[in-house]
């Protein structure tokens, strides 16, 4: 098999590359080791910022989005049992975000993919890249069902196979310098059966832990609470779950959390981590595989499309231009922004969990963080331009 770009993967990173390379005419093949099943399946994200609600606009697959999500003007932060509302619409001249979740981005993204005639290969085994610091790289892997090695023959590999996959380890030890933080946070979420509770977001600082209720449907809403990392789900029954999200939630002016059937729930661990460069030879990172961030600033899926949109002008500029000036800058381009992305994720991360190690000096200044940001309206723009995303920027 051959093809001009060799993409592993289909989250966010990997579907988008393909949508963006298809409408420059340039064809490229996606191997996911995953069914599709699985991929429309896994609850992950679920805010947009605006600059990836316009680029899905724009290339023709943000219909689904822009009747089924809902467009946010403004977030809650809590503290003390009071709300504060940061005002995005006002405080960034207008933008917004939009919250639609990532498994609805990835349904849209795989039935543009598959309608044009995409090449997905779900389910594949084995992955591994070859020779990628030339000018032809190939994967090999073993199709759904198959023994057989197979080989795809490629000018450039893209590797958005996630925090896990083997694209960032096919850089050389030496060339690649990987920094990170482990925060002693976990996030336990659920989905449950009740209606909104607000129309905007809530993230809650509280003696207990970090509190965000946020939304998904009319029917279904989406929760988060810290908890230890390491903790099991097996110990939060349901009512264990209501009563700390009650305890952590409800105000002092006698506003309640409403209950209902929760419907899933999970815990997940939280991290911060950059690998420099996202670049070898012809093999170019893109989202998770090159860069982790903490949740609290919804900055994940939102930081792998901006990736793909420099990585989709690089190589429309190879082929269409001979011009290779934006694929040797890629990761200059893009670590600016993963490293502001991180900054304001670890940010929101520090100002909104308990941490059990912190001084009593440290509590207070958290919550003089809060309170600022609540109350200065330059410290609320700069909470509000970070959130609904900084602007694109192609030079680095
Ligand atoms: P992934 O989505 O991880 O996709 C990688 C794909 O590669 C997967 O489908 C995987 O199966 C496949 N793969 C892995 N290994 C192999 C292999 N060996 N061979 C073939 N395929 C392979 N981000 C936001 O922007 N906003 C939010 O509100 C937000 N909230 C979040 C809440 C939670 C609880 C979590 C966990 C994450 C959240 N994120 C959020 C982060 C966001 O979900 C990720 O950053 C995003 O999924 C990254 O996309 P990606 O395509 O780079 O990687
Ligand atoms: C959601 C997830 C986040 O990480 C966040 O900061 C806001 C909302 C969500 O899943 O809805």
């Amino acid at each position: 098999m051959r093809t001009k770009v060799g993409i592993i993967g289909a989250g966010p990173a990997g579907l988008m590359l393909s949508h963006l390379l298809h409408l420059q005419g340039i064809d490229s093949i996606i191997l996911e080791n995953r069914s599709k099943e699985e991929i429309e399946g896994t609850i992950r994200a679920g805010v947009l910022e605006q600059g990836t609600v316009d680029l899905l606009n724009s290339t023709g697959i943000g219909s689904r989005m822009m009747r089924e999500g809902h467009i946010h003007h403004g977030i809650e932060l809590q503290f003390n049992g009071r709300r504060h509302r940061i005002d995005m619409n006002e405080l960034t001249d207008g933008k917004t975000i939009m919250l639609y979740p990532q498994h609805e981005v990835i349904k849209d993204l795989l039935e543009a993919r598959l309608m044009a005639g995409g090449k997905i290969y779900f389910n594949v085994k084995d992955v591994q890249l070859h020779n990628v610091e030339t000018n032809s790289p190939t994967i090999s892997f073993i199709q759904e069902n198959g023994t057989e090695v197979e080989q795809i023959e490629c000018d450039f590999i893209s590797g958005c196979d996630g925090f896990h996959g083997p694209s960032r380890q096919s850089i050389p030890k030496v060339e690649r310098v990987e920094k990170q933080k482990i925060y002693p946070f976990g996030w336990l979420g659920i989905l449950t059966e009740t209606p909104p509770v607000h129309p905007e977001l809530i993230y809650v600082h509280h003696d207990r832990g970090f509190a965000l209720l946020s939304t998904r449907t009319p029917k279904i809403q989406r929760h988060y609470l810290q908890v230890d990392p390491k903790d099991d789900i097996a110990n939060w029954s349901d009512d264990r779950i209501w009563s700390e999200l009650h305890a952590r939630v409800d105000t002092s002016d006698g506003w309640k959390m409403i209950d209902g059937p929760i419907i899933q729930k999970n815990i997940v661990a939280m991290r911060s981590f950059v690998c420099e460069t996202m670049q070898y030879g012809r093999l170019f990172l893109a989202g998770d595989s090159a860069h982790i961030v903490p949740p609290t600033g919804a900055k994940g899926l939102n930081l792998a499309v901006a990736d793909i949109q420099v990585l989709a002008k690089g190589i429309s500029e190879f082929y269409h231009a001979g011009n290779e000036e934006t694929l040797e800058r890629y990761s200059s381009i893009c670590l600016q922004r993963v490293w502001k992305a991180q900054r304001f994720s670890w940010w929101m991360t520090t100002m909104l969990h308990r941490n059990v190690e912190q001084t009593p000096y440290e509590y207070g200044i958290q919550i003089a963080e809060l309170d600022y940001v609540t109350s200065s309206k330059a410290a609320a723009r700069s909470l509000a331009e970070n959130y609904v995303g900084l602007p694109m920027e192609f030079k680095g």
